[in-house]
């Protein structure tokens, strides 16, 4: 097996690459390196890797790096990721969020792919009822300019995989926290206001 991963250098998508090179898995990364993306996450496995500084919605070098590689899986954490960050302005969450996947979708249908894993968000569903529950089958209603693109990103995978017969698994995860998360992240923005005696910032009704 051969992964190509996308977004390697962000908080998850680094911790993906390390417990696949862990396990002897031949990996190959794609990250832009964006003020997110930090190749410092991947020290304890640079000399293990494929590392390629790009962009996913250029499609010739996307190309470029599938020809070359061979990849047989693709998992896509690839993505502008902070919600804040899209409400000021949501250009770059369009071109990375939803094209940038059309881009790897596309390259991925003229290649040999065996699975392409797109990931998500559970965000994609909007605010939480009264149930205090999201399914799989809850009607998406995204209320930010980042969800609205993650939610079009994922139902582009479902649409390739039911147009094209491309084999893609949508992961729609909750909240994430952890080793290397970048501090503008609820998670960390809370401990540190907490830290520093500052007010702790609530969404909502918390
Ligand atoms: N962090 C969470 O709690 C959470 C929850 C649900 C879903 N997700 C999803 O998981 C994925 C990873 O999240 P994260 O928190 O690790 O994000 P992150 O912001 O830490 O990492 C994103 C990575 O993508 C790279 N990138 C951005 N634009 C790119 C482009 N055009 N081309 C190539 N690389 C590019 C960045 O350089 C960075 O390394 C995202 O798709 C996000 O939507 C995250």
């Amino acid at each position: 097996m051969k992964i190509l991963v996308t977004g390697g250098a962000g908080f998850i998508g680094s911790e993906f690459v390390r417990q696949a090179v862990k396990n002897g898995v031949e990996t190959v990364v794609i990250d832009k390196l964006t003020y997110a993306g930090d190749f410092e996450r991947l020290k304890e496995v640079k000399d293990k890797i494929n590392f390629y500084k790009a962009d996913i919605t250029n499609k010739e070098f996307v190309e470029y790096i599938f020809k070359k590689e061979k990849p047989n899986v693709i998992v896509h954490w690839a993505a502008e990721s902070h919600v804040d960050r899209s409400i000021l302005d949501a250009t770059s969450f369009i071109n990375t969020n939803e094209r940038g996947t059309q881009v790897l979708l596309d390259v991925a249908k003229n290649s040999d792919i065996k699975k392409f894993i797109n990931i998500a968000t559970d965000e994609v569903y909007g605010d939480l009822d009264e149930t205090g529950q999201f399914y799989e089958d809850t009607p998406l209603n995204p209320s930010s300019p980042y969800s609205a693109r993650k939610a079009s990103a994922d139902m582009l995978g479902r649409a390739y995989q039911r147009t094209f017969g491309l084999p893609v698994i949508t992961v729609r995860p909750s909240n994430n926290y952890g080793w290397w998360q970048y501090q503008e992240k609820l998670i960390p923005v809370v401990i540190l206001k907490a830290l520093n005696d500052e007010p702790v910032p609530v969404y909502g009704r918390g």
